[in-house]
């Protein structure tokens, strides 16, 4: 069985460079050394606010990047325009708060059906893979296929910020449930949010995921052994995990 893909999400370089207002670190730099250490995917987040991807970040390394590069983005109008001209190969489909620290909660497929729907066609029919980023709640996975999409990020944030063991043992029970109800209905699973260097075990050992999204924790580490080493160490600890789909 095929190893689970990483992708490494390289938004907190861009966090500490616009931090300062400096050239640097650049996210397009970070995006090179997480391709050399054995990245499978770069993930990048262009928010509405831009507080770190830039807009020249996008354009940079749709240029640069060579394995896929899937952009999150909020349902917008300026985002879809913006990842047809620019032509990511996935595109996940995020919800965003302004006052949000980060990504917090899933989207709502069932809430915002139509506008999810078309931005889903849109981006389809211009040979965009879409991926909806949702809670692991079985009404949000049924509702993702019925839109057309083709992927599904699982967000694990519940499972990873669990404040006990017990907590975790049913957010995790809910994750494996929806990745079989989401392999069942066809859609490819992804998962990602707040995955660190203990917990990704737990989530690689999913049934059916193909692919984990993983941006903070990598980054943390970076700063301390280099940006190549977190990359690697974290797919050395996928490997451990067992991790196949
Ligand atoms: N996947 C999605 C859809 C996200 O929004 C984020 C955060 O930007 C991540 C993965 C990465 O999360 P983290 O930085 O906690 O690893």
């Amino acid at each position: 069985m095929p190893a689970i893909r990483l992708g490494v999400n390289v938004d907190h370089v861009a966090t500490l460079r616009q931090q300062r207002g400096t050239a640097y670190p650049d996210p397009v730099f970070a995006a090179a050394l997480a391709e050399q250490a054995g990245a499978d995917q770069i993930t990048i987040h262009l928010r509405e606010d831009r507080r770190h991807i830039q807009d020249r970040d996008v354009a940079v390394m749709r240029q640069t990047v060579q394995v896929p590069l899937n952009l999150e983005m909020a349902v917008t109008e300026e985002m879809i325009g913006i990842a047809l001209r620019t032509r990511p190969d996935t595109v996940t489909l995020v919800p965003e708060k302004r006052e949000e620290r980060t990504t917090e909660g899933g989207l709502d497929v069932i809430g915002r059906r139509q506008a999810i729907a078309d931005a889903t066609r849109r981006l389809a029919d211009a040979g965009i893979v879409v991926s909806l980023f949702i809670d692991p709640d079985p009404a949000q996975v049924a509702a993702s296929h019925e839109v057309g999409a083709s992927v599904i990020e699982l967000h694990t944030g519940d499972f990873c910020d669990a404040p006990t063991p017990a907590i975790a043992a049913g957010e995790l029970e809910k994750l494996r449930s929806a990745c079989e109800q989401a392999h069942g209905l066809g859609l490819v699973v992804a998962a990602g949010h707040g995955i660190d260097y203990r917990n990704v075990a737990d989530v690689a050992a999913l049934p059916h995921v193909e692919e984990l999204n993983i941006g903070h924790s990598i980054v943390c580490r970076a700063v301390f052994v280099g940006f190549e080493r977190a990359v690697s160490d974290m797919a050395e600890a996928m490997r451990l995990a067992g991790g196949t789909r």
